[in-house]
């Protein structure tokens, strides 16, 4: 009954190198809002081992003409069927011309070419990963096809007063009848997907910036005329992403310009395209009147991780979509630590380990779970995941560690010397990688290959006569969808052991000294460490950093975690321990009760509240026990109302162990150092632990925290301050809740981002009042499933980040979501297949809500004329 077998799947083992190639490309583009004419030159190669008709794809294009070698094509001489362009006749060396028409405003999939905004100010931009080309002109779309680009676009000048695309501008001019054309050149050679084009009436700022090798490059920044001066931010930005990847990776632009736009119509956060980046604006324009915090750090985040795309990605591409994590885990882990050395390393961590728990770890114990390196697919787009991002990055991090920061530069050396200029795969990254160091890496392959995640078990016996600690750490992966039986990981385990004063004892294991941190590396299913030298039975702190993606089960005793909590000097081992303890904690409080471990979190906490001796903002984070989506993920009958429920009963608790007095002066302390809304350090730390305070204060004394929420948010000089006050009010309900959302929404009716917020912090109002908020708010003006950003704001929101409301008993939202997925598939199956894995997990649901969301699924699956997007995600759910 489901949908799945309608097409087959492309196999990573079906590989074979293109039998026909293309050198150079000319693309002559004559734009128009209603119709786009491309002209397109391809010289072709044909491998003389694999010959075989010349095949191109192409998606809905209309074939206006075709000519080979000079010669127009007679209709016998070529055949167009079902998005393949079949053509006779073709050798090595052949010049094949098209002429074709699009229909940018008629493409509401955001994929190709497109337009954003209305018919009379928007402008036409394109998307083409991962194989959006195909819906421009006729090309064999697959990333393992290297061309050099020359780019001549044609427009009604005072419609398209900016023409651009990728490359070095290689002249402009006037033609006839108030037209005017502009030509790129792209002297590197590259896949399609990177290809860009933008046109319209924009706005731009700019800046001269030398790279470390000397050229001169003009960085641009263009938007919509209403939003330029939210982009200096980004641009800054840019210019230190640039600096970094210069001095740590000794990797310099190469082009005359690098142009980045910013556009509210995007299906995803950004685009690397050659020399022509192009992003959502959520991740371009910042102001603090628009931007929280974490968003002003995202979009550095975003800038950064483009931008390093130039080297990781688009010098040295992907051979094929398997190997997509190539570019994504490896581009993600450089600006990780970008974003380390430009902010808190320890923050930073903890925020991206979180991120990972809460979307990485649901996805590997569920039925969409796949390896890094998938194996199979049908829709590409239905992989842009978690796990080819975040774990991605985590395995590049696990192999740099290995190597050390010197290993890992010359190692990344090589690769980039090898590789330059060509399609490459995750073998030869790691071939690269070993090689320089003259070590076999070839075992971490393993991690590519293998979905799901680990979970490390760790025991430890202290031996008082002997002075020896035994650690025994094992390993185990649970099956996953298709996949049994799992082969052992290389694990690398960063450790310390503590005595019972919090010291960090030095460690001795083999006979050699190490300091007090050691990386062991469990590579078999079971494997022993005696440490030597131990003076007393220490508490181990394990897997430091978060060294290897796994779940550590380790039977710590409430203590031992509140004593790790208390002492460690790295932030995110603190964190960490406190993450644990409140797992713990959670487990234990069993309806209401309360347990020993509860109790050592909240007074372990409480008594780091007192102290006012850590960094704030990590004590905000310090304060936040883990969300529910992880506490869910240890259940296997889930009854979301229930966690919910629970995380706030630990948080009450908490709260109370601080004291209403305590939480009051600390926050009226906070408040009275937040004015403006500066963007260091200690001014973001505290606006981030005044939030967790003005939250805890919530739950013990509503009136007085509410009372402080609206005067917060009255005098809130920027988004973080406001935001933060208007979502305790909302989410409580509170009775002035309704008064500022008013006043939000008035006061913001010509701001996307910030409506976007606005729909989201009452998407997110627990329980079961949710459902009834999103469907009174569909019928909001500024509603539309047309933007995604908007689709995201309002159902991605509610039925992936508010668990309680989504799962109601009565399987009411989940009907909902199918008849709007269904919908929003016949605008834009990339979002709707996205949308849908918010009904990853339901197998594990207690009954009742497993039964209504099969049902929901089941009906949305024998639907007519579902997208191969969504009915891949809907068929791999349901089985
Ligand atoms: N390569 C982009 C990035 O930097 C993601 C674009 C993916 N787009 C898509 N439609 N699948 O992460
Ligand atoms: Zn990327």
């Amino acid at each position: 009954m489901t949908l799945v077998s309608e097409t087959t799947p492309i196999r990573l083992h079906d590989y074979r190198p293109p039998a026909w190639s293309v050198e150079t490309v000319e693309l002559d583009i004559d734009l128009g809002i209603d119709a786009t004419e491309v002209s397109s030159r391809l010289t072709l190669h044909c491998d003389p081992q694999q010959p075989a008709t010349l095949r191109l794809d192409g998606e809905g294009l209309e074939l206006l003409s075709i000519s080979l070698d000079g010669r127009k094509l007679d209709t016998h001489e070529y055949r167009y069927e079902q998005s393949v362009l079949e053509v006779s006749g073709a050798r090595d060396g052949s010049v094949l011309e098209t002429h074709v028409r699009v229909r940018p405003a008629a493409n509401t999939t955001l994929e190709g070419l497109y337009l954003s905004g209305s018919r009379e100010h928007g402008f036409l931009l394109t998307q083409c990963e991962a194989e959006g080309f195909r819906r421009i002109t006729f090309f064999p779309d697959r990333p393992d096809v290297l061309a050099r680009y020359t780019v001549t676009l044609r427009a009604d000048r005072s419609r398209f007063p900016v023409l651009l695309a990728g490359g070095n501008p290689a002249g402009s001019g006037e033609l006839a009848d108030g037209r005017h054309w502009a030509r790129f050149v792209d002297p590197h050679p590259r896949p399609c997907y990177l290809f860009a084009l933008v046109a319209g009436r924009l706005e731009s700022i700019q800046r001269d910036y030398v790279t470390a090798d000397g050229r001169k490059v003009k960085l641009v920044i263009w938007s919509e005329a209403n939003v330029i001066d939210c982009c200096h931010y980004a641009l800054d930005a840019l210019e230190r992403s640039m600096r970094w990847d210069e001095h740590t990776y000794g990797r310099s632009f190469d082009l005359d310009v690098f142009h980045v736009v910013a556009t509210h119509d995007f299906n995803m956060g950004a685009m690397e395209n050659k020399g022509l980046n192009i992003f959502n604006a959520k991740y371009l324009l910042a102001d603090p009147d628009i931007s929280t915090d974490d968003e002003y750090r995202a979009v550095e985040a975003v800038v950064a991780h483009e931008y390093f795309h130039n080297w990781t990605g688009n010098r040295v591409t992907c051979r094929d979509w398997f190997q997509l994590s190539l570019k994504e885990g490896l581009t993600v882990f450089r600006e990780q630590q970008f974003s380390a050395d430009m902010n808190s390393a320890a923050l930073k961590r903890i925020e991206d380990v979180a991120l990972l728990r809460r979307t990485q770890f649901p996805e590997d114990a569920g039925p969409l779970a796949h390896p890094v390196r998938p194996a199979e697919y049908r829709e590409i787009n239905n992989f842009y995941t978690a796990t080819v991002y975040e774990k991605g990055s985590e395995l590049v991090r696990m192999v740099a560690g290995r190597l050390g920061q010197e290993g890992f530069r010359r190692g990344m050396d090589l690769y980039f010397e090898r590789h330059d200029g060509q399609a490459a795969t995750i073998e030869d990254f790691l071939a690269a990688l070993g090689d320089a160091n003259h070590i076999n890496l070839s075992s971490y392959l393993a991690w590519y290959s293998q979905a799901g995640t680990p979970r490390l078990h760790a025991k430890g016996e202290y031996d008082e006569v002997e002075h020896t600690y035994t650690l025994t750490l094992s390993q185990q992966t649970r099956p996953t969808p298709g996949h049994v039986e799992k082969a052992p990981l290389p694990i690398p385990v960063k450790l310390s052991l503590f005595d019972r004063h919090g010291q960090m004892l030095p460690l001795h294991l083999d006979g050699e000294a190490h300091g007090t941190e050691k990386v062991v590396v469990l590579s078999k299913p079971t494997q022993r460490f005696v440490f030597q030298h131990v003076p007393s039975a220490p508490v181990p702190s394990l897997l430091r950093g978060f060294s290897a993606p796994v779940v550590l089960e380790c039977d710590y005793t409430p203590d031992e975690l509140a004593l790790l909590l208390t002492h460690d000097a790295d932030g995110f081992n603190r964190w960490e321990a406190g993450q644990q303890l409140a797992m713990l904690a959670f487990d234990t409080l069993r309806d209401g009760d309360d347990s020993i471990a509860n109790k050592a979190w909240r007074q372990a906490l409480a008594a780091l509240f007192e102290q006012d001796a850590i960094d704030d903002a990590l004590l905000a984070d310090l304060l936040t026990p883990p969300g529910e989506i992880e506490f869910a993920d240890r259940q296997s009958e889930v009854d979301p109302a229930k966690i919910h429920a629970q995380r706030q009963a630990m948080q009450h608790r908490l709260a109370e162990e601080i004291g209403v007095d305590a939480l009051v002066a600390r926050y009226r302390a906070l408040a009275a150092h937040t004015g403006a809304p500066e963007l260091d350090a200690a001014n973001q730390a505290r606006r981030r632990l005044k939030r967790r305070v003005l939250e805890l204060l919530a739950l013990l004394d509503a009136e007085q925290a509410y009372a402080l929420a609206i005067r917060q948010y009255d005098s809130a000089s920027g988004m973080t301050d406001r935001l933060a006050a208007l979502s305790v009010l909302v989410r409580h309900r509170a009775p002035q809740a309704a008064t500022a959302l008013v006043h939000f929404r008035k006061r913001y009716a010509d701001n996307p981002l910030a409506l976007d917020k606005w729909f989201t912090v009452q998407a997110q109002v627990p329980g079961e009042p949710a459902l009834a908020i999103i469907k009174h708010l569909e019928s909001d003006p500024s509603f539309t499933l047309k933007n995604p950003n908007r689709a995201r704001s309002l159902l991605g929101a509610f039925a992936s980040g508010n668990p309680s409301g989504f799962h109601r008993m009565d399987g009411a939202a989940y009907q909902f979501l199918a008849e709007r997925l269904a919908q929003l598939d016949a605008l834009n199956p990339q979002i709707a297949a996205r949308l849908a894995t918010a009904f990853n997990g339901w197998q594990r649901l207690e009954p009742v809500r497993r039964n209504a969301a099969r049902q929901a699924l089941e009906g949305l699956a024998q639907r007519e004329g579902l997208s191969p997007n969504l009915s891949e995600i809907v068929g791999n759910v349901l089985q």
